[in-house]
């Protein structure tokens, strides 16, 4: 195929229209219409408007993904501080520092060397040797309900769990983890960016910068008072080998808050809702406990909390029968692999039993996420103590409401979701 020939760019397909409520509220039937019609399209308007190849099949999404060819950086130079007032400049110009050395935007060799060293302090013994606590917390998160008849899910228990989560992975102090959740939510859409008014743009800024002041100040503490955490691993295998400088500790702390709470969150609700807008599903979470971890990997499969990501091309070349130019951009759209029948039978079904895995809501290749173990330990805790403790769960929207999702492209997550029980 002539590249000239799929370059033509088509509105009705283009990815912004995630923004709009009716494709927001199902993206599925739009994803399978790119898929079907336009596989590897170009979206004029994607990637901040500088445009980009969009991908939606399973086994293109993933070859991207493991593609070296491909950039995770942010090419070109860091955005300009001329557009913000003068008090925010010191801020800026210390997160803008310290951003590009967030894993999420490096390529080997630097990735290869903070991964090993991030991978060599976060490991599955670390995690599962949270499962105890998180398991309390969720009970002391149900516990609180115990009188009550109703509860919005988002609010009181899939926001907070993941930020508790994380302070004390961090070693963050009780009395500081308020002030914590704040800034996670300050910078929730820092990750997201497309949909920031330079109010918000500003508010994440400060939040990031106060962040890591706020760190470094309990890095000072950690010499005299050493503890046994997440924090500790990082500061010790920077002392061992002298690799890890103080931006990349700190870009990196933002980036497993930043990074494991809203994802969290949005597994959590965007889960739960599966689960009762298909209540033989749940009686069977209900009556077979066992379930969970499979169930956990369709949850996230079926309706995932992060719908899209993106590269960019170091050098010309052909994806298919496609040709890329090297500086052009090419968006996956995770979801849409996740629905494709090409890697999973009736994909549109939830069935909790399912055994084909090889789901893209972790992405894939070196990128793959890091807090994946830990995003699933959190999840299987939560959905099976809901199935034990509330088995006759349901969704109690008033009528006629349907459910919120935050406008967003790249994530997708509710804001409320009121359930009922009793
Ligand atoms: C359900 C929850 C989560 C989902 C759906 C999710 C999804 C993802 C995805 C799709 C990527 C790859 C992005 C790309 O290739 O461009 C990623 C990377 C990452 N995630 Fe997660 N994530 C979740 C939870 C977490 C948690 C709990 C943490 C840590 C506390 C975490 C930390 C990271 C980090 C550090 C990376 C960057 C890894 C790298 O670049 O090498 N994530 N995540």
């Amino acid at each position: 195929m002539a590249a000239d020939a799929v370059r033509l760019d088509d509105a009705s397909l283009r990815i912004s229209r995630l923004l709009e409520p009716e494709v927001r509220r199902d993206p599925y039937p739009f994803y399978r219409r790119l898929r079907e019609a336009a596989p590897v399209h170009w979206d004029e308007a994607a990637a901040g408007g500088g445009g980009a190849w969009v991908l939606t099949r399973h086994a293109d999404v993933m070859a991207m993904l493991r593609d070296p060819r491909m950039t995770a950086t942010r090419m070109g130079p860091p955005p300009g501080e001329e557009w913000l007032p003068e008090e925010y400049r010191a801020a800026a110009r210390q997160v803008f520092r310290a951003m590009p050395h967030q894993l999420l935007f490096q390529d080997p060799p630097d990735h290869t060397r903070l991964r090993g060293l991030v991978n060599k302090a976060f490991t599955p013994r670390l995690v599962e040797g949270m499962r105890p606590r998180i398991r309390e917390r969720v009970h002391t998160l149900l516990d609180a309900l115990r009188e009550r008849e109703r509860m919005e899910v988002i609010a009181e228990l899939a926001y907070p769990l993941p930020a508790i989560v994380i302070a004390e992975l961090l070693g963050v102090p009780p009395e500081d983890r308020a002030q914590f959740i704040k800034w996670s939510s300050d910078f929730g859409a820092f990750l997201d960016g497309s949909n920031l008014t330079p109010q918000e743009a500003m508010q994440a800024l400060v939040g990031v910068a106060d962040f890591m002041d706020y760190f470094r100040a309990i890095i000072a503490r950690r010499q005299d008072e050493p503890r046994d955490d997440l924090l500790q691993a990082l500061l010790a295998a920077r002392e061992r080998d002298d690799v890890l400088s103080e931006d990349e500790l700190l870009a990196n702390l933002v980036l497993l808050l930043a990074a494991g709470h809203g994802t969290t969150t949005h597994l959590i609700g965007n889960g739960l809702l599966a689960l009762l807008r298909h209540p033989d599903q749940y009686a069977r979470l209900v009556s077979e406990p066992g379930l969970v971890g499979t169930a956990v990997q369709e949850l996230l499969r079926y309706d995932s909390p992060v719908q899209v990501t993106g590269r960019t091309a170091r050098e010309a070349l052909t994806l298919g029968e496609t040709d890329v130019k090297a500086g052009e951009h090419v968006t996956v759209i995770l979801g849409a692999a996740n629905r494709d029948p090409a890697a999973f039978g009736d994909p549109d079904r939830l069935d909790l039993g399912r055994q084909e895995n090889r789901l893209m809501s972790f992405g894939f290749g070196i990128h793959f996420c890091l807090g994946a173990p830990l995003a699933r330990v959190e999840a299987e805790e939560v959905f099976g103590a809901v199935a034990r403790r509330l088995p006759d769960l349901r969704l109690d929207f008033a009528d006629g409401a349907a459910p919120d999702w935050e406008p967003s492209v790249v994530f997708r997550g509710l804001r409320e979701l009121p359930v009922a029980w009793g």
